[in-house]
């Protein structure tokens, strides 16, 4: 076994991107995989190209002969994966590929994971293979007061989440049945550079400079945490490193915020870095539209676990952390050209109505 190599499954979308170009930076040999759908952007993991850390395939966690071959070649430390099809409103839209993908595609790493691990003798060598999956917190569902933790129930209302939770079954009773020594972390809202402007946040900022309606689903009081995605790679390493398999972590940003805050924040720092021609305030471009159905009003979690066991905390607090990031795509307005290319043509989020929310 390598002891200093990973498989990173949707290595070129937001978070694997970010995790990619984290784990190199700290002497890791990756192999991203990734499909390249419409999230997944070759360029966002270009910079690393003709480096001996690291080599990019083409190809789906669908495909178990890749999966084997992949295993049976490198031999890795771990796969950390984050392929998926991740967007709520998409899944709203057409659930087939988040069936497809999310579920299957899990399906398809484990028994890939189960041949080369458990029915070789691997299990008994030194260095411990590890099955790393990404998971989320709307697995959870919607909490109107509290936190979530480890041991809340499962209670899934989006097509998406219902995935993401299947998913998570599937790596539990893999992990219990057949020893598969894996691990899943479900994190809250992530932010910062390399998201797809779909998400909340770019979406407002592409579409702020667009100087077109910011479309706020219903009244915009929803709630979410939000976690930088520097601080959510940090917390996969950590993990990778030091959890324990057959073990979840929640990971939390310690940021709760309304979508309207959020909103109106990013709209005060682009008037400060990048006001209107107009001289008028972006937020006159927010716009109350029909709301997300079974919108989950409140997400929240307790990340206690993986600070008392793994000695993880977030160090970005969301004021630092937003300013960066609008600047970051202040800064990459030719990445958001490419990815535009992407997703013009289609709606993007739930614009044209007037919400009754407002
Ligand atoms: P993303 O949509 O930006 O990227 C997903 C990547 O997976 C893309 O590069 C895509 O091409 C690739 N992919 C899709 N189907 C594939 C397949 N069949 N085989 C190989 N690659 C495939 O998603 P993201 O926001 O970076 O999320 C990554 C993971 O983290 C997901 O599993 C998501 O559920 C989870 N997560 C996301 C957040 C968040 O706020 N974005 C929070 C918690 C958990
Ligand atoms: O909680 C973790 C999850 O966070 C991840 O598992 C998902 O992959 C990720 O997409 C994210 O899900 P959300 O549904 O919370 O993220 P999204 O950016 O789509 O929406 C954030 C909030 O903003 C949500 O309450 C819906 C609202 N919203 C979103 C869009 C796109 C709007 O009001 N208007 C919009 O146009």
């Amino acid at each position: 076994m390598s002891d200093r190599k990973i498989i990173v499954t949707g290595g070129a979308g937001f978070i694997g991107a970010n995790f990619v170009h984290h784990m190199v930076g700290r002497g890791w040999h990756v192999i991203t995989l990734d499909a390249l759908t419409y999230a997944g952007n070759r360029a966002n993991v270009a910079s690393l190209d003709g480096d001996p850390q690291h080599s990019f395939i083409h190809g789906s966690i669908t495909d178990g002969a890749l999966i084997d071959t992949l295993l049976a070649e490198h031999s890795p430390r771990a796969i950390v994966n984050f392929a998926a099809e991740s967007h709520v409103d998409r899944s709203i839209d057409g659930p087939k590929d988040f069936i497809d993908t999310n579920i299957v595609g899990v399906y398809t790493l484990l028994e890939s994971i189960r041949a080369y691990y458990i029915e070789s003798a691997r299990a008994n060598s030194e260095t411990a293979f590890r099955f790393l999956h990404v998971s989320t917190d709307e697995v959870y569902g919607s909490i109107e007061t509290g936190e979530f933790t480890e041991n809340s129930p499962y209670s899934p209302n989006s097509p998406y989440a219902a995935s993401k939770a299947s998913a998570d079954h599937l790596v539990h009773a893999w992990q219990k049945t057949f020893g598969i020594p894996a691990i899943v972390t479900n994190c809250t809202n992530n932010y910062g550079p390399f998201q797809f402007p779909e998400k909340l946040i770019p979406l407002m900022i592409t579409k702020a400079l667009a100087e077109q309606p910011l479309p706020i689903y219903g009244n915009g009081l929803q709630v979410r945490d939000w976690v930088h995605v520097e601080d959510h790679c940090r917390a996969l390493s950590m993990v990778l490193e030091h959890g324990i398999p057959g073990e979840t972590y929640i990971v939390g940003g310690n940021a709760s915020r309304q979508n309207l805050e959020v909103v109106r924040h990013i709209c005060d720092i682009l008037d400060r870095l990048r006001p209107r021609t107009s001289g008028k305030p972006y937020t006159e471009l927010i716009e109350h539209v029909t709301d997300r159905p079974a919108h989950d009003t409140r997400y929240a979690v307790d990340s206690a676990k993986i600070q008392a066991e793994i000695g993880w905390r977030p160090e970005y607090d969301f004021k630092s952390g937003i300013e960066q990031t609008v600047n970051w795509y202040l800064d990459n307005e030719d990445w958001i050209d490419v990815v535009r290319e992407k997703y013009d043509g289609r709606r993007l989020g739930r614009t044209g109505h007037r919400g009754s929310g407002t």
